[in-house]
């Protein structure tokens, strides 16, 4: 079976952080987002695996699977899930596939949704009980079977909420193609699969084992970034010198810990370093990040973003790539931030 990853999207609930990446390339708990769809895709045992890039995304998506074995698909603009189905036709061929959105997290993988596609089911979609269903697609089930579905209704039939992972039998190219966009402009997977339960097909609805998380706001990074901690093996490959290493932690190698205090779970990535600083628990540092003579936790540093001279703890944060919080006097009262790549705060 081939997998299809979408990683076309423009990520507008994200910004800043998705003015300049794309993001599936955003790092929780050490690793690009759509690192775990590859690793649940391969270990689900796909035979090759596409991934749906557009021309704003391509450059970093590439960068970010280098070590994978993939195929890039381009989709010239995101007109929707089942659009983006569509470009990979060519690459998927006439055979059952998975697809996976390429910004959703799930913590026990992807297997149970292939045991359930067998003989005579068109389609398997991943379910999950939410509090508000309202901004999700819904599903109506008989049995284990779905009878109907809507996206994003006002009024939900029942709180079974679709996440991020669908597998597809050829018969959903009978209604992929001829689709027509919906209100909102856009090809709509739920449309397809609507259509193959219109013609009687069957559509199979299994639940979400363990959390989900689908990363479309900041706070969904923190959390999906907390969750994948919790289950943090420690291992200290870097340097730790007059410092001291509370639970599980990771300090990768180049990594450097002087004259610091860190609360695990915590991520240090590669040739990042904590000097006279604390960094608390729930926070990943990405590679090259720094903190120096400051505090952080439940908290997010991508790649080379420097927090110096901070007097306040940062709590509940994201800096992008780049990204600068100094301080050179003053003690600032409070700080919830959310920066995107390259941006620069002083706080003064
Ligand atoms: P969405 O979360 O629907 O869209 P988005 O990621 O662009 O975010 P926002 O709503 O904040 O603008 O998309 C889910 C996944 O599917 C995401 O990984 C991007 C991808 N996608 C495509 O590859 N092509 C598309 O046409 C669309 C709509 C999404």
């Amino acid at each position: 079976m081939k997998g299809l990853i979408l990683a076309a999207g423009r990520g507008t609930r994200l910004r800043p952080l998705t003015h300049t990446r794309p993001k599936p390339v955003i790092r929780v708990a050490g690793r690009p987002i759509i690192h775990y769809a590859v690793e649940n895709l391969l270990a689900a045992g796909m035979e090759e695996i596409g991934v749906v890039v557009s021309p704003e995304t391509e450059k970093d998506i590439r960068e970010a699977l280098s070590g994978y074995k993939v195929r890039y698909l381009l989709q010239e603009e995101p007109q929707g899930l089942a659009h983006a189905v569509a470009v990979a036709r060519g690459f998927l061929g006439d055979g059952p596939f998975v697809l996976y959105l390429g910004d959703n997290l799930f913590q026990r993988g992807i297997g149970r949704f292939l045991e359930a596609f067998r003989e005579g089911v068109s389609a398997v979609l991943a379910l999950v009980r939410v509090k508000d269903p309202r901004q999700f697609g819904v599903a109506v089930l008989e049995g284990d079977r779905i009878v109907r579905l809507l996206e994003k209704p006002k009024e939900p039939p029942s709180d079974l909420a679709v996440a991020g992972v669908y597998v597809f039998g050829p018969e959903i190219w009978e209604t992929v193609e001829g689709l027509k966009p919906s209100a909102r402009g856009e090809y709509e997977i739920t449309d397809a699969i609507q259509g193959l339960i219109d013609r009687g097909r069957k559509v199979v609805g299994v639940e979400v084992e363990g959390w989900w998380k689908d990363t479309g706001r900041p706070q969904d990074l923190l959390d999906a970034n907390r969750l994948l901690l919790e289950e943090l093996s420690p291992k200290v490959e870097g340097e730790v010198v007059k410092s001291q290493l509370t639970g599980r932690v990771v300090v990768e190698k180049g990594a450097k810990v002087v004259g610091s205090t860190v609360i695990g779970p915590a991520f240090i990535g590669e040739g990042a370093v904590v000097e006279e600083a604390y960094v608390g628990p729930f926070t990943s540092l990405g590679p090259g990040a720094r903190v120096v003579r400051a505090e952080v936790e439940y908290s997010i540093l991508e790649d080379h973003a420097l927090l110096e001279d901070v007097a306040l703890r940062l709590q509940e944060s994201i800096l992008g790539v780049g990204a600068e919080v100094r301080s050179r006097n003053g003690l600032p009262r409070a700080h919830r931030l959310i920066l995107g790549d390259l941006s620069q705060v002083e706080l003064a």
